[in-house]
């Protein structure tokens, strides 16, 4: 019996989950998403190509691989096509490696008719939501009046879509608010790639995954967005609509607790967050927009400019403690190449009170207390061994790996899959 191991982002998303699933993949025949939909943006680099994925499983260009898009995923049809589209444009027989729950729930048009009208009616205090539909395609499916892939395949499909359609337009109705896109060319487009969809194969993936594993065949979870992000544990009401810890996997793909195994809890040398909320160690400097130039931190679904800061360490632990990670790993530290000094969160003062602990009050006034490391020079997407790594940089991470109590496994050093640094 195999099991199940989870890759879960520990910040606000955009950790570089894509990378990893991807280099992973090699050791797993099978990738699922679980959770969260196509509010993700997940980069993998080849050569000196680079594909961004948003709702199919990161393992997708891997030779044999079987990439199982779960329950706990909402699914827009649309940018399923397109996405798919693309993929196959490579040269990927995308149809032959992506399989589709039958109780994932749908996204329609109307979820992001819903999505903009309640971020426009919240002002200035919006979440920065991708838009996507996600909070209203979770709020449907939680209402229990949601639609899912399985309904595709009912004879009175068309049914229940025009009944969820009529209870949408009645909420929408409340509103002053212009559609930020033709809702009836979407809605004719969302029902042609409803029938795209419905070629894929449909299945009843609790059971596929549970056949996976007894076949001893390791599947490897991919999660999207944060651990910050997580819908109980984030800043919430700043937050996505999903359960992003590693809970989530078990109820997104319906493999029961015991089968997980490692937890590889992916995050950046520093931090970053797209979208409102609070964020610690955010800075508004020149530094902070080195670290944005350098990393490339503009938004990979939506384009936006990511917020950056340094490494918040009591955000981290307690990613780390809520999901249970064994395995850490640091993406992006090539960033901050040639800084002089790096600084790291170790402690916060919240309301002038010293406390490691990430508090309830997204409002309340955070003051990081940080703790300095001389920077290092020279190029570290060059190195391929420990042993090329600079003393300053080995002391940074050691410091990490001491703090969060769990070793850090893999070094990402660049975007490509050779500088990637697996230390086990
Ligand atoms: P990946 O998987 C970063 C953020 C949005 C917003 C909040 C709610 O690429 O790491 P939603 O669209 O879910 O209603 O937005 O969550 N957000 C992400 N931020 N990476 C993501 O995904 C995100 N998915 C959602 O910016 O603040
Ligand atoms: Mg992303």
């Amino acid at each position: 019996m195999k099991t199940l191991d989870v890759v879960l982002g520990l910040q606000w998303g955009d950790e570089g989950k894509g990378k990893i699933v991807d280099v992973l993949a090699e050791r797993y025949p099978v990738v699922a998403r679980f959770q969260g939909g196509p509010n993700a943006g997940h980069s993998i680099h080849f050569g000196n190509t680079s594909f961004v994925l948003h709702s199919v499983p990161s393992g997708v260009f891997r030779d044999g691989s079987i990439n199982i898009i779960g329950n706990g995923v909402v699914l827009d049809p649309t940018i399923f096509r397109e996405e798919c589209q693309a993929i196959e444009a490579l040269g990927v027989p995308v149809r032959e490696r992506v399989k589709i729950a039958r109780r994932a729930h749908l996204i329609v048009p109307t979820h992001k008719l819903l999505d903009a009208a309640d971020e426009a009616a919240l002002g200035k205090s919006k979440i920065g939501s991708t838009l996507k539909g996600i909070g209203p395609a979770y709020s449907d499916k939680t209402g229990r009046n949601g639609l899912r892939v399985g309904d595709l395949l009912e004879a009175d499909f068309r049914e229940k879509f025009e009944t969820l359609k009529r209870k949408h337009a009645a909420r929408l109705a409340q509103y002053d608010f212009k559609a930020p896109f033709d809702p009836e060319a979407a809605e004719k487009q969302w029902l042609a790639d409803a029938e795209y969809l419905k070629t894929f194969e449909i299945i009843d993936a609790e059971y596929e995954t549970n056949a996976l594993l007894a076949a001893d065949k390791a599947i490897l979870a991919e999660g999207a967005q944060g651990s910050m992000l997580d819908v109980d544990f984030g800043s919430y009401p700043f937050v996505t609509s999903s359960s992003t810890a590693c809970a989530g996997a078990c109820t997104g793909l319906g493999v029961a607790p015991g089968h997980i195994g490692k937890v590889y809890g992916v995050f950046k040398a520093y931090c970053t967050r797209v979208g409102s909320g609070p964020f610690p160690t955010e800075l508004g400097d020149d530094t902070g927009e080195r670290m944005r130039q350098r990393g490339r931190e503009f938004g990979a679904t939506t384009g936006r400019p990511r917020r950056t800061g340094w490494l918040d360490i009591p955000a981290l632990k307690f990613a780390v403690m809520i999901s249970g990670v064994t395995d850490l790993i640091m993406m992006k530290a090539d960033v901050l190449d040639g800084f002089d000094t790096v600084k790291v969160c170790c402690e916060y003062r919240v309301n002038g009170i010293r406390t490691d602990r990430v508090p309830y009050d997204v409002y309340a006034e955070i003051e990081p207390v940080y703790k300095e490391f001389k920077g290092w020079s020279g190029d570290l997407g060059s190195c391929r061994s420990e042993a090329e790594l600079p003393a300053e940089f080995k002391a940074y991470i050691a410091y990490i790996e001491q703090e969060v109590g769990v070793p850090i496994r893999i070094l990402s050093l660049g975007p490509d899959r050779d500088q990637t640094l697996i230390r086990c």
